[in-house]
């Protein structure tokens, strides 16, 4: 049987899931901040699965995340890289899909340039799928590692003032950010530059602000955004050091949000672009290192329940679209959509 208190074969997005959903990853992530955090680093909950770590854009930090959860869990690890991978050889992302689905992983791990790419090979397989970062659409478990970070320090999501600042237009972490911080009845201010503002946001919940003065007043959270070069086709910024001046976060602008309020920043930095070292290395405040800890439990607890509810599916004799073979020719059927 799924796991009742998250029956879902992937985690595509945070867009779709309840309060108790995100509640109960995150507290059994919790759990294994804990293990993490002993001398024994393992645990045998997934002993014996296979966990395909699927790369099509360059990442060390999540795939390495995703790497050392899916080994504490005890699961055997292949790490796709697209270099090496059929895919430059021609072969098309369905294909390696059904291929990689061909040898039995339990979960693949994916990340893609393309938004909604990780879907259509969701599509395709058996197995479950994790997305780890579709194009600027949602990257799911950094929302959850988050999500984890400020509830630990904050004892809440609830009712918290967040300051999402910086390239949201290009940004998966942004939009998963603000779906699972609203789900979660905090209070969500987006600052950027008009020109990396997409359009319609407020309509989903969120304050716009293009004045960091102004955006970080009294705010909880300072979560900073990377500025994505790789993404903008055009010029958005003028020059990095107007960018600094007027988007970086620097201690004066700090001064502006509460006196206790956190630093966040998804990684990798770009010092002296969006954030200055100063405060990117304050112990008091910054919990940047934090937040790549916490990612390592999360994912364990992504992994796992995943895991457990692709054996459910297939157990109950599911094909790879979702239709079960038994009961479909048992009726006569051509077939029916999975989820
Ligand atoms: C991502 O993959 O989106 C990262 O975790 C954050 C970034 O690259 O800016």
């Amino acid at each position: 049987m799924r796991d009742p208190a998250f029956p879902h074969r992937h985690l595509l997005g945070i867009e779709g899931l309840t309060p108790a959903e995100i509640n109960y990853l995150l507290d059994l992530s919790d759990r294994y901040v804990g293990v993490n955090r002993g001398p024994e680093k393992t645990s045998d909950a997934l002993r014996g699965r296979t966990i395909v770590n699927l790369f099509f854009e360059n990442s060390t930090r999540t795939r390495t995340s995703f790497e050392l959860a899916a080994k504490r869990l005890g699961a055997n690890v292949i790490n796709m890289q697209v270099e090496t991978s059929s895919v430059v050889k021609g072969e098309t992302l369905i294909d390696t899909a059904v291929t990689l689905n061909a040898m039995h992983p339990d979960v693949l791990a994916v990340r893609h340039p393309d938004s909604g790419a990780v879907k259509l090979l969701a599509d395709k397989v058996n197995c479950g799928v994790v997305n780890g970062g579709d194009g600027s659409h949602e990257h799911p478990t950094q929302a959850l590692l988050d999500a984890l970070t400020i509830r630990r320090r904050k004892g809440r999501l609830s009712g918290l003032l967040v300051a999402i600042c910086g390239d949201v237009l290009h940004s998966r972490v942004a939009r998963s950010n603000f779906l699972l911080l609203l789900t979660m009845g905090a209070r969500v201010r987006i600052i950027a530059p008009r020109t990396l503002i997409p359009s319609g946001v407020d309509r989903l919940g969120v304050e716009v602000f293009t004045d960091m003065t102004a955006g970080l007043k009294d705010v909880d959270i300072v979560m900073m955004l990377r500025v994505q070069s790789e993404r903008m086709r055009g010029s958005f910024i003028p020059s990095v050091r107007e960018y600094f001046h007027f988007f970086g976060l620097d201690r004066a602008k700090l001064g502006q949000a509460k006196p206790d309020a956190l630093i966040m920043h998804p990684g990798p930095m770009n010092r002296g672009t969006e954030i200055d070292s100063d405060v990117a290395d304050d112990v008091e405040r910054s919990v940047i290192r934090e937040q790549v800890e916490l990612g390592v439990a999360v994912r364990m607890a992504v992994l796992e329940v995943l895991a457990n509810n692709a054996s459910a599916h297939n157990a109950a004799g599911h094909n790879a679209a979702g239709h079960n073979a038994a009961a479909d020719s048992r009726q006569g059927l051509p077939g029916r959509t999975g989820t």
